[in-house]
């Protein structure tokens, strides 16, 4: 066409993949780990069980589960010149940003994670990515404070002890309340896969070319940081202190349907579910709790959340593009109630989605088919063109 070549890139869909982890039903709300509904998971599983599910394709027997819990708390150290690796960080650096390079810098202290054909270092690569990110992310957190870091303690669960690891200072133990426990349990579960979302298709594609698991994950990190994915949580408690109150919520609502304001509420929308987020549901009665056990439920920002959320399921616009909250609209308030800075909502979404990530990447290594991936293009480019002289230009 008018010396344009047509390129037929040989494929119509876009690249999409097999896997028995993750089912998600976008119309109906739905979202099954290995078969089990995400409510019940989160109501009656710990995180290390829905760990075990997702890595193992079962629920683990009493057995299995304790033998999980001692392999995953015999992992739980960093190594000790990885603590010097926060010194290069400024102090006031994006938890994002120091969790993209820490990870990343882990892939060195395991040269064996690179052989993806031993089964065992791919099990082991597993099992250390899911005990040391819960001391990396606290470690984050305390550099970012300027607070000496606290190691593991193996009496405790795999939540309370990354808030103790979190909350814990010299002078005195973070006294773990396990309600508060049972919430960032909860959170963890809620987080821990869903599919082909973007930062586990980078994880994939990073991995399918061999690259070192913890790497991979890495990349993964780095594409979760974007706003419109996980870094959706710190953006929406942005905005719902933006708001501040109840009344200002209508110009806010006008704002994310002018088509000449790129403003967007965040917490809301998503790719696949064209119906609640079963998540946010969770999330919304999680939030409700650990207010109330804080005595925070007066909080302005959840009367704001919950009153945007009735308002917007109520307007036309809302309703006809089918948005709905997403599993970022209420987590921002329970972190925030628990004490977390909102720069590390997106890192506690990432050690959450650390077993998602490396499961996906195990069961894409598993499959003897397995390519390099390789996404195609439609070029729209010039034509073949002969070079120009620099006297003719
Ligand atoms: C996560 O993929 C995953 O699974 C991700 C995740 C996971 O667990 O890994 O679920 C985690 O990332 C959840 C999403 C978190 N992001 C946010 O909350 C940011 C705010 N939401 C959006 O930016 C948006 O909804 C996206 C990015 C999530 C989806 O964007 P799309 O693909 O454009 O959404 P769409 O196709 O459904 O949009 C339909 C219409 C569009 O308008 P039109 O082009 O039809 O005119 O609705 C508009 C969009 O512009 N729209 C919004 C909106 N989200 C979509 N308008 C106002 N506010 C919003 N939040």
């Amino acid at each position: 066409q008018s010396g344009q070549f047509t390129f037929d890139p040989g494929f119509t869909s876009t690249a999409s993949c097999e896997s028995q982890i993750t089912f998600i039903d976008g119309e109906e709300g739905i979202l099954l780990h290995r078969g089990y509904p995400i409510g019940q998971l989160a109501g009656k599983a710990t995180f290390p069980e829905v760990c075990y599910l997702i890595l193992n394709g079962e629920l683990p027997s009493k057995s299995d589960l304790g033998t999980f819990n001692e392999e995953i708390k015999q992992h739980t150290l960093l190594h000790t010149q990885l603590d010097r690796f926060f010194d290069g960080f400024r102090r006031d650096s994006h938890p994002m940003a120091m969790l993209t390079g820490a990870v990343g810098a882990m892939a060195s202290f395991y040269p064996g994670a690179m052989d993806s054909e031993d089964p065992e270092e791919r099990r082991l690569a597993s099992i250390r990515l899911i005990a040391k990110m819960p001391t990396l992310c606290a470690r984050i957190l305390k550099y970012t404070m300027g607070q000496k870091f606290v190691d593991p303690r193996n009496e405790l669960s795999y939540a309370e002890n990354f808030l103790s690891m979190c909350f814990s200072v010299t002078a005195e133990d973070y006294n773990v309340d396990p309600k508060i426990a049972r919430a960032m349990d909860r959170f963890f579960i809620l987080h821990a896969d869903h599919e082909q979302n973007a930062s586990t298709s980078t994880v994939r594609l990073a991995g399918s070319s061999g690259a070192h698991p913890f790497a991979a994950v890495a990349a993964g990190v780095a594409c979760l940081w974007g706003p419109s994915h996980g870094g959706a949580n710190e953006a929406c408690l942005n905005m719902l202190h933006e708001i501040g109150s109840v009344d200002r919520i209508p110009e806010f609502i006008a704002r994310a349907k002018d088509k000449n304001d790129s403003f967007r509420l965040m917490g809301f929308g998503h790719r696949v579910y064209k119906n609640y987020d079963p998540r946010a549901t969770v999330m919304r009665e999680s939030a409700h709790e650990v207010l109330d056990l804080l005595g925070l439920k007066d909080q302005p920002i959840l009367k704001v959340a919950m009153e945007l959320e009735r308002i917007a399921l109520e307007d036309e616009y809302f309703v006809d593009k089918k948005l709905y909250p997403n599993v970022d609209f209420y987590s921002g308030i329970i972190l925030d109630a628990i004490g977390f800075p909102k720069q590390m909502f997106t890192v506690l979404f990432a050690l959450a989605r650390t077993v998602g990530w490396i499961a996906q990447l195990n069961e894409m290594l598993d499959d003897p088919t397995q390519r390099i991936g390789r996404p195609r293009q439609i070029y729209t480019g010039a034509a073949m063109r002969d070079y120009v002289p620099m006297d003719q230009r």
